[in-house]
């Protein structure tokens, strides 16, 4: 069974300018959108971080923007997170576990550079240094998440070179590629925070399992990798099968909340967010915004038939 039956269809039209103005200009679609991006400005981020929180969970803040293609816009989206970050470190936190963080941002590679020709991953790296740079004045981390699987090597090659400055650098690891077990263990060994989540790709099947009992297995795999190793795994999955193995091995392995994070996406099993908050487990929300939100949302339909359900009711008013 594929993952999902339409995700290749979703996909696909996962760049359409029109679909996206046919979503925008319907009251019933705009609230959708609404659902996973809660607004295109920063203060619309900042009121819904705030809330979040309040409640005693964490956020990872990611201003949406990909597949940059020339260098102003790259250099927007640095500004734009300088601000950001300056913007949240002036939020009220709750209490966290010692050597864990409340702010986060997550950012692209690809949004800050990195397909701008030969000199693109230079460029990338250089805009990474600025925006930790800054994080670290402001005592906020930061996360790079994984794109598609032409990146996987640049991206890990980018981390790997910036992680030493700065220890706290997150790297997201896609568990539907095969070779991530692999890079699971390299980055366990070295002591790294990693995001694992399943992957949210159009991948073909020379790199990456299809099915979505594989693709569940080689998650299963690749947690238990870094649930033993030295570093601090970040569990990212809505999966009720994934946050059960997750809570056996921290017994199993010892783990402590601040040893430990679990990460769901914003508007995604709030329920779920708050129970294991209230448990005392260390809860992070990925949080997006800004006005290219577009791909995002088209991947998060392309997960879940019900999400889909849901938006072609919004779609046809009802
Ligand atoms: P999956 O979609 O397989 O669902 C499994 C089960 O979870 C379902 O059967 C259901 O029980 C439950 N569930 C899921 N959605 C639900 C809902 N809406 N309501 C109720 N139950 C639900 N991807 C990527 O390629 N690069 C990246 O950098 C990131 N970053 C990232 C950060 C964070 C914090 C998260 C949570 C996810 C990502 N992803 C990502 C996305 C990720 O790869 C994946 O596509 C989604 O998380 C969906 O996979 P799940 O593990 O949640 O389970």
């Amino acid at each position: 069974v594929p993952v999902n039956p339409l995700r290749p269809a979703i996909l696909a039209v996962a760049g359409s300018e029109r679909v996206k103005r046919t979503l925008t200009t319907s009251p019933a679609t705009a609230a959708m959108v609404q659902r996973f991006v809660p607004g295109e400005a920063r203060p619309d981020l900042i009121a819904a971080a705030r809330t979040l929180l309040m409640s005693g969970r964490a956020v990872s803040v990611d201003y949406l923007g990909e597949n940059t293609t020339d260098r102003a816009q790259a250099d927007a989206a640095v500004a734009e997170y300088l601000a950001l970050i300056n913007d949240l470190a002036a939020l009220p936190t709750t209490e966290v576990p010692a050597g864990a963080a409340p702010l986060e941002v997550s950012v692209k590679l690809s949004a800050l550079g990195q397909a701008l020709g030969a000199d693109g991953p230079a460029i990338a790296t250089e805009n990474l240094r600025t925006v930790c740079t800054k994080a670290a004045e402001a005592g906020v981390w930061v996360t790079v998440d994984a794109e598609d699987h032409t990146t996987t090597a640049a991206t890990l090659a980018v981390t790997g070179q910036v992680r030493p400055d700065f220890p706290w650098l997150g790297t997201v690891i896609q568990a539907y590629l095969y070779r991530s077990e692999d890079d699971c263990r390299d980055l366990a060994d070295a002591g790294a925070r990693v995001r694992l989540c399943k992957g949210a790709y159009r991948e073909p099947e020379t790199v990456a399992y299809q099915r979505r009992v594989d693709v569940d297995r080689a998650y299963l795999r690749c947690l238990r990798v870094l649930m033993r190793g030295a570093g601090r795994p970040l569990v990212a999955s809505h999966d009720p099968v994934v946050l059960a193995a997750a809570a056996d091995l921290a017994t199993i392995t010892g783990r402590r909340p601040g040893r430990l994070e679990y990460q769901m996406l914003y508007g995604i099993r709030t329920d779920e967010q708050l129970h294991l908050a209230d448990r005392g487990d260390f809860v992070r929300v990925y949080l997006p915004y800004g006005h290219q939100w577009y791909g995002y949302l088209m991947r998060r339909l392309a997960e879940r038939p019900a999400n889909l359900a849901f938006f072609l009711r919004a779609l046809a008013g009802r």
